[in-house]
């Protein structure tokens, strides 16, 4: 079983954020530990880890043919393994939901020592049934994950544009030749750049694998041996037992790269253009949304609340001005007509507080982690950091759920206020888990290494019921405790008769039209999460998500305030509702571009990669609704409060 630990940088993360949301924070000495460089004198032994094999895109064929990934040492693969046995790794909990599953290795590496030809374990037999096995692996393009001292082994890739050689993380298992053939990799060339610090200590600055597939590693008259032949491929034979010997070469090479930069050849911006057009053109949206919103906030607004009090104090004036015709004409239109109706309490005013409340909960966590993120905490060499961190954000982030849930729920005047404490952090985390475990279950069955173990479910659970629980309760109990928020007009005892509505004031269109806008702003960067999500490839445009996280925070609050203003206008009082699915509704369009994804660029093999693939969109979709819901309602309710507070009302 892999082994859980939370490295003290992310415990520091945590803590730190903890101290943002809860208290004034004394901004000054926060020392960030970097990733401590490790050196090694020559002829030390630099230690290679194995990861778990993922399916991988191949460049000729940019298609992702399964979800599952599977353990290095998985029996149908014959690696060699440790003389004693592989063991796992200590990793953190972000890097063990994500996937990785760490384990020792039988490679025998020692710092600058170069070496040719070595045999790992024996022949190892491959039965027609391991051959099938691995032959689909190979179709299906798996790749092999190492990583020696925390760098990942990779392949030197060519930008397409540019020309410009980077690394690409992981190498493949085999390739299928012209004839359709697999061939199985069976001999690594490994290339370590190496880079001198001070005298006599050497760092790690760079791992490059070159595999090959050969059947004849021939022993040479003084002991060495020879394994460059390319002319025998090795064909795991599907009839009949086929044996195959692993073996492995090291080159060192001094390089000029010093450590704090290894990871530049790495994090490879693909197509930084689309990036920088993508923001360009969402800016634009959010730009002339902002000056729509402003022009009625500014022009029409001003001009309906002067209009609205000039005839207030017209009918104050004149005691008889009842029947005045300027009244009568002018009175009865617009969306001061419903000012005795806007504060009602929308319908089922419990699940939409408990919505609220694990929205805000979301949106917290989800922006402070990018925050952190963007400043460099999370970096990919710090494996793991940013599932890790946002766990832990999120956990401690109850405690603002809890409140924000009970403050809205009392604001509606709702009276079942345990059940409020209860639900807000029990049902979406409780839904989310469920979900995560039934897919879970899927993998566990099929066999494949993705499976989350079962001790770090445990450790979630723990974790919620020791730390989020606790603090979304004492979340809901300080904001019970706290006045209700006023409303600034009163609530007539009869409701009003709401006109039908036509055209884009619908519910079904309104929410189609309003939703796609937030959409727009985050698609491009969605298509790279996607991207990092099922290639296993790290993700680290932090910069380019920030700003994304910023405009979509923006796009989603312009224009749901637009759409309300106008559904008052028509004299709908029922917004509550109305703008949590105005805005959440382009998580209708985050599901539809993950179908799209599929189109375009997975071809899966097995149904059960299907279910794990829908699933996971499904679970990811929810979230986002429920996280641009509230951003939509909070900027509708701020709205709303604002506009009525400044008419005067009788
Ligand atoms: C090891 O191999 C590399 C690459 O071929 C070479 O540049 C380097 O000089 C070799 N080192 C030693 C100590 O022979």
């Amino acid at each position: 079983m892999p082994r859980v630990t939370i490295s003290p940088l992310e415990g520091i993360i945590a803590a730190l954020a903890a101290v943002v949301a809860f208290g004034p924070a004394p901004a000054s000495a926060f020392y960030f530990p970097g990733v401590a460089p490790t050196s090694y004198k020559t002829g030390d032994r630099v230690p290679l880890y194995v990861n778990r094999l993922t399916p991988a895109d191949s460049q000729d064929d940019p298609k992702l043919r399964s979800v599952f990934s599977f353990d290095y040492y998985h029996e149908q693969f014959h690696f060699c393994k440790p003389e004693d046995g592989p063991e796992y790794r200590p990793e953190s909990l972000g890097s063990i939901l994500f996937g990785d599953r760490i384990q020792t290795s039988a490679f025998e590496l020692k710092m600058g020592v170069n070496e040719t030809c070595k045999a790992l374990c024996g022949d190892n037999v491959f039965t027609p049934e391991d051959a099938r096995f691995v032959n689909s692996r190979i179709a299906m393009g798996y790749d092999l994950n190492w990583l020696i001292d925390g760098l990942p082994a990779a392949q030197l890739l060519k930008e397409v544009n540019s020309d410009e050689p980077f690394y690409s993380p992981g190498f493949a298992l085999g390739r299928v030749d012209e004839e359709g053939r697999a061939e199985f990799n069976n001999h690594y060339n490994i290339l370590i750049d190496f880079h001198e610090a001070t005298n006599g200590k050497y760092r790690v600055v760079g791992v490059l694998v070159d595999p090959y597939s050969t059947t004849d590693p021939q022993r040479q008259d003084d002991g060495t041996m020879q394994c460059g032949n390319l002319e025998h491929p090795v064909y795991l034979d599907e009839d009949k037992d086929t044996k195959v010997a692993f073996t492995y070469s090291v080159y060192w090479r001094p390089s000029p790269t010093p450590f704090a930069t290894r990871w530049d050849k790495y994090l490879h911006v693909y197509d930084p253009k689309i990036h920088w057009f993508s923001l360009i053109n969402s800016a634009v949206i959010v730009v002339f949304l902002i000056g729509m919103v402003s022009t009625i906030l500014v022009r029409t607004l001003k001009k309906d609340i002067a209009r609205y009090n000039r005839l207030e104090q017209f009918a104050l004036d004149d005691f008889g001005g009842t029947d005045s015709i300027e009244d009568g004409v002018q009175e009865d239109s617009g969306w001061k007509l419903v000012h005795g109706d806007v504060f009602r309490p929308p319908r089922n005013p419990l699940l939409l507080s408990v919505m609220l409340g694990n929205g805000a909960q979301l949106f917290m966590m989800a922006g402070l982690t990018i925050a952190f993120a963007l400043l460099g905490f999370l970096s990919p060499s710090n494996r793991g950091a940013l599932g890790t961190v946002m766990v832990i954000l999120y956990t401690f982030f109850g405690f603002i759920g809890g409140y924000v849930s009970a403050r809205v729920y009392k604001f509606f005047g709702g009276e079942a206020w345990k059940l409020n404490f209860f639900y807000t952090p029990v049902a979406l985390p409780g839904l989310v888990f469920a979900t995560f475990f039934l897919l879970n279950l899927f993998v566990w069955m099929r066999g494949a290494s993705g499976a989350v173990p079962f001790t770090t479910m445990l450790i979630l659970v723990i974790m919620w019921f020791v730390i989020s629980l606790p603090l979304s309760l004492a979340g809901s109990w300080l904001a019970f405790k706290q006045p209700v928020i006023s409303a600034p007009v009163h609530t007539n005892q009869i409701p009003r008769q709401i006109p039908p509505a036509g055209g884009y004031l619908r519910p079904i269109p309104s929410m189609l039209l309003a939703g796609i806008l937030p959409f727009g702003a985050i698609f491009v960067e969605l298509y790279y999460i996607m991207n990092s999500i099922w290639f296993s490839k790290v993700y680290y445009m932090f910069g380019f998500l920030f700003i994304c996280y910023g405009l979509m925070i923006m796009t989603c609050a312009a224009v749901t305030v637009l759409m309300i203003y106008f559904l008052l206008c028509a004299e709908d009082y029922h917004w509550q509702w109305r703008s949590f699915f105005t805005a959440g509704a382009s998580a209708l369009y985050v599901f539809a571009s993950a179908l799209l994804y599929w189109l375009k660029a997975v071809s899966f093999t097995n149904w059960t990669s299907g279910v794990l693939y829908l699933g996971y969109s499904a679970l990811l979709s929810a979230l986002f609704f429920v996280l641009t819901g509230t951003i939509g309602f909070f900027a509708s309710g701020l709205f709303v409060m604002k506009i009525y507070r400044s008419i005067k009302v009788d």
